[in-house]
């Protein structure tokens, strides 16, 4: 979260994601002059992990400064269940509240590999 590049919103997000490989990956959003261009923290660490050769992840943790614990985007909800639908994700904010969810819970009835036939 402190990297993060939020000259806009001023919204500082951090992610952290712990591998089955016992890895952490961190991401934290990158914002843009042309809005629609940034990048949510949890997608630049899934890219960053899957970047790295790693597939397969045990938990998502997520940290702002804001109020109360806020859960991922509908974007990085779809991007997180092409990977890993029973992930849990723990969003935290530096005052110290959490909250948990897993992202099935934040994505039901998801287009997922399945929809496709994969998998
Ligand atoms: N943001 C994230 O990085 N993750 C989220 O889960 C929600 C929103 C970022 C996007 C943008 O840089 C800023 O927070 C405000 O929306």
């Amino acid at each position: 979260m402190e990297q993060a590049y939020a000259p806009y919103s001023n919204f500082r997000v951090g992610a952290a994601l712990l591998a089955s490989d016992g890895s952490v990956v961190e991401g934290c959003n990158v914002e843009n002059a042309s809005f629609p261009a940034g990048s949510c923290a949890e997608r630049v660490a899934i890219g960053a992990a899957i970047t790295r050769g790693l597939r397969e992840f045990v938990a998502l943790a997520v940290v702002t400064e804001a109020t109360e614990p806020t859960p991922p985007c509908g974007v990085c909800r779809q991007v997180l269940i092409e990977f890993a639908p029973e992930l849990p994700v723990l969003c935290a904010t530096t005052s110290g509240a959490e909250a948990r969810w897993s992202v099935s819970e934040l994505l039901p009835h998801a287009f997922t590999p399945t929809s496709l036939g994969r998998r």
